[in-house]
Order: structure tokens, then sequence, then C-alpha cells
């Protein structure tokens, strides 16, 4: 059993561990072979540092720092070892990265190892560190993936395109108090000098479809009327969205 604050079986532990290993796999998954050195956000390491990061990370923490265990790869438990962000204060330096397949050689003996560990060793509180540190950067790849151009990213294994059935049905439901919000959020918007195209036209339509909303990557300025969902009238629609 290990114990920190709460009781966690080992098997828990292991399950956790596992779980957030597949997740970083079928994220670096998503990368395609030529984006895998690139660096969507100027002032990151590029993916494949991610990539070997996170196992060595785990296993400088738990079996080396922790429980005195030797390296599997001093070099790659070095390169893969600095923090988050590269150093802000200089230019980026460009350098080699290994292949993907020797990342992933490493990181596959880095899991092999911890998983003994959590299964046999006293692991303690550094468990619990490697644990969220994989889940926090698995955060932090999401956003980064959001900067990489489309033609960057691969379409996931497992996804299919499901038309089956018809369309979603739609109701208007009634949100309490919306109404009052909405209004609060439209005078604050003609308080600041922001102009709705909505606003200028003759309100011909009910009430229920007469919200509007920012248009996404649009000037602040700019407002179109909302697809679906906010409704002046404090009504929601649902099913659609
Ligand atoms: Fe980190």
């Amino acid at each position: 059993m290990i114990v920190t604050g709460a009781a966690l079986s080992r098997s828990s532990i292991v399950e956790r561990y596992r779980r957030n290993r597949g997740r970083s796999r079928a994220l670096f998954d998503l990368v395609s072979d030529e984006a895998y050195y690139r660096r969507p956000i100027a002032w990151r390491h590029p993916i494949a540092f991610y990539e070997g990061h996170l196992p060595a990370f785990a296993f400088n923490t738990l079996a080396k720092r922790a429980l005195g265990r030797p390296s599997i790869d001093a070099r790659f438990e070095t390169l893969f070892a600095r923090g988050i962000d590269p150093d802000e204060s200089a230019t980026p330096v460009e350098m080699t990265w290994p292949a993907r397949k020797d990342v992933l050689s490493f990181a596959d003996e880095v899991d092999r190892q911890l998983i003994d560990l959590m299964e046999h060793a006293d692991c303690a509180d550094a468990v619990f560190t490697v644990l969220e540190h994989e889940a926090m950067h698995q955060e932090t790849l999401l956003y980064m993936w959001h900067r990489l151009p489309f033609a960057d990213k691969k379409r996931p294994r497992s996804y299919t395109v499901s038309v089956a059935g018809g369309a979603s049905g739609t109701e208007w439901i009634d949100v309490p108090g919306a109404s009052r919000r909405w209004e609060r959020i439209r005078s604050r918007s003609r308080s600041a000098g922001i102009t709705s195209s909505h606003d200028a036209r003759p309100r011909s339509r009910t009430s229920r479809s007469s919200a509007t909303t920012p248009r996404t990557g649009g000037s602040s300025s700019s407002w179109t009327p909302a697809a679906t969902g906010r409704s002046s009238g404090g009504r929601r629609k649902i099913g659609d969205g």
C-alpha cells in the first residue's frame, strides 16, 4: 500500500500511470512525422523534447532521486530533464534531437522499470509528483497542438466519423437569470463603444432569436447573430450546438 494523504493501492497507482502514458502516446501520435521536430510555440521546445521529457522526468524523480536507482540512458535523462520552457533570456538553441524510435525505446524501458518499482518498492510521494507532472504536460501539449497547422496533425487511429442516425433534436429550455445577464453584457458592450450590427437593425424577430454573440476571429466590434444557443429571452436552444 502506498500512502499519501489518502490510501491508494499499488494497482490503482499503476493503472493511473498506464492511463497517463497511454494518453500521452495518443497525443504525440496526433502529430505528423514532419512536425515532430517543430516548435508550434517559439519559446517552447520542439515537440520531440516533450515525448522524451515525460519519461525522463518520471525516471529522474522516482527511480534515481527517490530510490537511488542507476540510469537507463544518462544522455537522454540529461537531455530531456530541462524544464517546460527553454531559457527565455537567449535565442532558442537549435540542436539535434534523437530519432523518435529512440525516444520511444527509452520511454518503454522507463515505463517497464517504473511500473516494477510502483508494484514492489516504497515509492512514497515521488509517485504522485510523476502522475501529476504528466497530466499537467498533457494540457500544455494540447494548446501546443492547437498552434500546429492542420496539415501537421493526424487523425487518431480509433477515430471514426459517425453518420448514423438523424439530425439531433432541438428544444428551447428556460435558463434562469439568462435574460438579465445578457442585458448586462450588452449594456457593458455599449458603454465600451462596441456596437452591434444587430442593435442597429429593426428588431423584427422574436426575442428568442435576437441574441448576438461575438464572431470568433473577427474584430472586437464585429458581431454576428448567434447560430444557436443564447437567447435574450432567457432561453437556450439545446441539441444542435
Ligand atoms: Fe516538465
